[in-house]
């Protein structure tokens, strides 16, 4: 952590610091630093109370967002087992069950009429990076008109932006599938994108 990010106070909670080294120790990817500081500051500053987000993980920023205020709820969905058990004892250990609810499966066979809450003033995408178009597409009904997308790791450790032609066939197929996402986010008229070089590249995406 760099000393100006740890002059923010949610970070000198002794279980989010284990849940970090955790993360570091198992290498479970969590969001970053940067992403995660304009996260919560959007969250305060747009007084967000109902968030829904796609890729728990360990439930790092589910509690992190959590924490912020006792009227924040949360729905995440998660689809990998381990990762799910994992958030379950994290949110029990931190006491945040009642406001963080982990959904066991992956996102895109969720029933929307099965998730807790019935809008939600932000959805944070931060699963598959070669599904975000569906992710997208699937959820956004369920976002208020002024609402909020946020979308993660958009320059996927800068390869989006500069490959060096030696990339996998997989990993090309995904930064086409990102750069995709990114040019139909760009062009999606009923959303007003920001597109920030913050952390590995986020879009914040305001419902019009
Ligand atoms: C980057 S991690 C999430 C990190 C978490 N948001 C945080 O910052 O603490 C991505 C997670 O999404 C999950 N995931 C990927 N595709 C998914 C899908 N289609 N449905 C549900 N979960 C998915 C992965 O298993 C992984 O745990």
């Amino acid at each position: 952590m760099t000393y100006f990010s740890a002059l923010n106070k949610y970070k000198n909670n002794d279980y989010i610091k284990y849940m970090e080294e955790y993360a570091s120790n198992h290498k479970v990817p969590i969001l970053k630093e940067e992403g995660l500081d304009l996260l919560v500051s959007i969250i305060k500053m747009n007084n967000v109370k109902n968030i829904l987000e796609i890729g728990t993980a360990i439930g790092y920023s589910s509690s992190v967002f959590a924490l912020i205020n006792k009227d924040i709820r949360i729905d995440t969905i998660e689809r990998d087992e381990l990762m799910y058990q994992e958030a379950l004892k994290n949110i029990n250990a931190l006491g945040l069950e009642s406001q963080i609810n982990i959904i066991f499966e992956d996102a895109l066979n969720v029933d929307l009429s099965t998730l807790k809450l019935d809008q939600y003033d932000l959805i944070f995408i931060d699963a598959a990076k070669s599904q975000y178009t569906n992710f997208f597409t699937k959820f956004e009904v369920k976002l208020r008109k002024g609402g909020i997308i946020f979308s993660d790791n958009l320059l996927f450790h800068g390869l989006v932006e500069n490959a060096s032609g030696k990339e996998s066939r997989n990993l090309n197929q995904m930064l086409r599938k990102i750069r995709a996402y990114n040019e139909w986010l760009s062009n999606n008229e009923a959303y007003d994108t920001t597109f920030l070089r913050i952390g590995d590249g986020i879009a914040i995406s305001i419902k019009k």
